[in-house]
């Protein structure tokens, strides 16, 4: 999130309105996370008065506005991500360069102590914005209470009591970890990302319920600490939404890194013990087999979080999946109540529920927001990352469409060796007879960020002949997605 560099301490209660303040704002927004707090500021910008109530809570009890994604998501997550890498590499790749080090140790109080502060100066940096952007915060949870004549009352139940009313209300409330059935989260011994995000000591057996994104970042950073890490994924698929030749190499790495992944397996009863929680499962050759851990992980998706929002006082709409039912503006049944981000359909990504929370406040200012799903990337951030835009090779195939691809090795460009880091590829998908960019699908060194010249390339539909066109700094990492789009072509320079 953009917030992480606002970083201004303030006192949160000076955002809530006095008592002799006004309560009617024009927007009120129910959720502080990317969606919400994204939707608030745009609103805010242009022009209305705006309110975003959120109920997640610092240790202290205090505000703690950003979400999952900055609280418990994205930038926990990434934090140690970051840290457990600069672990391994300085056991594992150091020495390569030359750099002996001695009595390397892990203080795992200290980098967890780290991440805590990476989240709080984000919390800090999304309240310094509502202030700047004249954004009234409320802490607490809000629920609708009634519509009457055009105009919604929304109770806030906080440390103190509040009500407000506006004609325009954004939901963005996100999302929960699903829980397996008979294995409810304890964040003990059986983790959802939040545990995940925790541990106090390195588990010597880690199991990982769901070979997801989560599964891979979480088991990827406590594999790099030192724990033995077994994931156990249902379907016989290794990553089945990302391009199969790209999902392959992926596979073959995390395996060659440590990673047990077992695929196709069933999962049967889980366990508790004192200390240490047993699985029972079937694997892809239907044997049973029984495994024990000291620490579960279950990533097996998330569900839409409507509790508490007095919808069913409203007559908000749910589809049969729990979502809030939202058409392709994120319109909900109810006029002038809109709803973005892991609450509604689509991927559940920050950058998503930031770009429609954007997009609804445009709409409700009369302006013509908008989000190309067709243009999302999509990143996993394990090393090396993976990252994707458009369609995999896969789905063209299955929808018939006639396409071109070209790929091209990290290990033949010179800064991936002069990193180190040269396992991966860049892959592109071009239509066959007019060349536009169908789809382009990364794994290696800095995938995240060499993602984003194909999702500016596709938004402006350039062809691969464009990018082969454009001259790319050497020497660098984008120097491969050059190549790889001269190779759909066949005419890489350099492999
Ligand atoms: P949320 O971030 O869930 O925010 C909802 C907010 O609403 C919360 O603060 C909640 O307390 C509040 N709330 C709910 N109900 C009420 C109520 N009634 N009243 C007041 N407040 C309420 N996505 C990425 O794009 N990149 C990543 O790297 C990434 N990493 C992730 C890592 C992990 C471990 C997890 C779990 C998720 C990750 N995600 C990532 C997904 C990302 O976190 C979500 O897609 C994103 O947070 C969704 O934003 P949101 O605003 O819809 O909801
Ligand atoms: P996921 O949908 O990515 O993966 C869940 C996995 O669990 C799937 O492979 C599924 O087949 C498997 N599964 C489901 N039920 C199972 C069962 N009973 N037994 C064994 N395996 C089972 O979900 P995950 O990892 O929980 O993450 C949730 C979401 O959070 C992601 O889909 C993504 O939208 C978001 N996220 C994004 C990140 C990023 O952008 N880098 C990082 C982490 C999360």
């Amino acid at each position: 999130m953009e917030a992480c560099i606002a970083v201004v301490p303030i006192r949160w209660t000076s955002l809530i309105p006095g008592k002799d303040m006004a309560k009617n704002f024009d927007v009120v927004v129910i959720g502080g996370g990317p969606g919400g707090y994204i939707a608030a500021i745009r609103a805010a910008q242009l022009g209305f008065s705006v309110a975003c109530i959120d109920e997640w809570k610092n240790e202290k009890g205090g505000p703690a506005p950003g979400g999952t994604c900055t609280n418990v998501g994205c930038i926990p997550s990434k934090a140690l991500l970051q840290s457990s890498e600069h672990f391994e590499h300085a056991g594992h790749a150091f020495a390569e360069h030359g750099i002996d080090i001695a009595g390397l140790s892990l203080n795992l109080r200290q980098m967890l102590s780290r991440k805590e502060t990476v989240v709080k100066q984000n919390n800090d940096g999304i309240l310094y914005l509502f202030k700047k952007n004249k954004v009234s915060f409320f802490h607490g949870r809000g629920a609708f209470a009634k519509a009457e004549a055009g105009v919604y009352t929304i109770s806030v139940t906080g440390t103190a009591a509040e009500t407000v009313t506006a004609k325009h209300v954004v939901i963005a409330t996100g999302s929960n970890a699903r829980e397996l059935p008979g294995a409810p989260f304890d964040e003990r011994l059986i983790l959802s990302n939040t545990g995940a995000l925790a541990i106090e000591a390195v588990p010597k057996r880690l199991g990982v319920i769901g070979a997801g994104v989560i599964g891979l970042e979480m088991g990827s950073v406590w594999r790099r600490l030192g724990a033995a890490v077994t994931v156990l994924e249902a379907l016989p698929t290794f990553l089945g939404a990302v391009d199969e030749q790209i999902a392959k190499e992926a596979h073959k790495l995390f395996v060659k890194q440590g990673l047990a992944i077992n695929l196709g397996v069933k999962i049967g009863a889980i366990t508790q013990g004192a200390d240490d929680v047993s699985v029972a499962y079937t694997d892809d050759k239907g044997i049973e087999q029984k495994a024990v851990f000291d620490k579960l992980i279950i990533s097996i998706g998330r569900v839409p979080n409507t509790i508490g929002l007095g919808g069913d006082i409203v007559g908000l709409k749910l589809d049969g999946r729990g979502f809030i039912a939202v058409d392709d503006d994120c319109k909900t049944n109810l006029p002038n109540v809109w709803a973005v981000g892991d609450v509604v359909r689509g991927p559940m990504l920050a950058h998503k529920a930031e770009e429609e929370g954007v997009a609804v406040a445009e709409r409700i200012a009369g302006q013509h927001g908008h989000v190309n799903f067709n243009t999302v990337p999509w990143v996993i951030y394990t090393a090396p990352e993976i990252a994707w835009v458009g369609k995999n090779e896969q789905q063209l195939k299955a929808d018939g469409v006639a396409y071109k691809a070209g790929v091209f090795p990290f290990m033949a460009n010179g800064r991936a060796r002069a990193l180190g880091d040269t396992a991966g590829m860049v892959k592109f998908l071009a239509d066959a007879k007019t060349d536009e960019i169908l789809g382009v699908h990364i794994v290696g060194p800095m995938a995240s960020e060499l993602i984003s010249e194909a999702v500016v390339a596709m938004e402006f539909r350039a062809s691969s002949e464009d990018i082969a066109r454009i001259c790319h700094a050497h020497p660098s990492l984008s120097e491969a997605t050059k190549e790889a789009a001269l190779a759909v072509e066949k005419r890489a320079l350099n492999f």
